[in-house]
């Protein structure tokens, strides 16, 4: 795996402290979950969005099971303390690799910028990490996905690679990379610059898709511009014909 894909460092952080947690419950909130959900995060990195989200359940009345896990392991001290039911699992586990049973019976699953992003355009990848959500989640169990809007998707990229190679992440005030909806619209960049519009094809697939401002938290600039997407398990099968 590419290391590059793995960086807790400023780039999380960053994000984590503009974004916040609040579009996460939202979305969970969204699913009408029961009161023992399990989630399931793909490449949740430190964890500590999902700590916040089961932190939040916990103290509303809900008993769920969280489980984190990531195609490389954090190191310890860089990510969130687990307790009772939030577990981060030790193993790594890749998206279109093989699912440990630990996640089985997910009601939930949730790829933020991880399995679907880094797999989309690669037609064997993203198949296979389709399936294996599919293997493993509920009946009724859904995926949510971040789906924002990137506005300046060459200005944002050299940026990135400017502030990776000074490994400086000044405050963000809009995303620097394309959502996982938008990954999966475009497949890849290129596909960007000749079909400039959206492909609703892929939108329509998703259930239910928030608004910009739907998860606004005061003094977090992007909490404002995320946006989250659901599809359901049936869906998830005809997204592997088009994807
Ligand atoms: C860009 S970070 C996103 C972290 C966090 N979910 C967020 O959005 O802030 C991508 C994470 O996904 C992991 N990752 C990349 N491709 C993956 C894959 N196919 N399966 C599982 N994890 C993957 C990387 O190791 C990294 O920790």
């Amino acid at each position: 795996m590419n290391k590059r894909m793995y960086e807790v460092s400023n780039w999380y952080m960053q994000n984590y402290k503009a974004t916040g947690s609040k579009w996460l419950i939202d979305a969970i909130i969204k699913t009408n979950p029961k009161k023992d959900f399990k989630l399931v995060s793909i490449g949740a990195n430190a964890g500590y969005y999902e700590k916040d989200a089961y932190d939040y359940f916990t103290n509303h009345g809900y008993s769920p099971t969280i489980i984190c896990s990531d195609g490389q392991i954090a190191l310890r001290e860089e990510r969130v303390q687990t307790k009772d039911g939030f577990i981060y699992y030790e193993i790594p586990v890749i998206s279109n690799e093989i699912m440990p049973d630990i996640f089985k019976g997910a009601d939930i699953i949730l790829d933020f910028r991880a399995g679907l992003w880094y797999t989309s355009g690669k037609k064997k990848a993203i198949d296979r990490t389709l399936i294996n959500y599919m293997s493993v989640l509920n009946t009724e169990g859904v995926v949510i996905i971040d789906a924002y809007h990137c506005n300046h998707i060459f200005l944002t990229a050299l940026g990135n690679s400017l502030y990776r190679a000074i490994k400086r992440f000044p405050e963000l005030t809009q995303y620097r990379e394309q959502s996982t909806l938008e990954k999966l619209q475009y497949k890849g960049l290129w596909y960007r610059i000749e079909y400039p519009t959206y492909s609703t094809e892929v939108e329509d697939l998703f259930s239910y898709i928030s608004n910009e401002g739907d998860h606004k938290e005061p003094n977090k600039a992007l909490s404002d511009k995320m946006k989250i997407a659901i599809i359901n398990k049936e869906d998830l099968e005809k997204l592997r014909q088009i994807a």
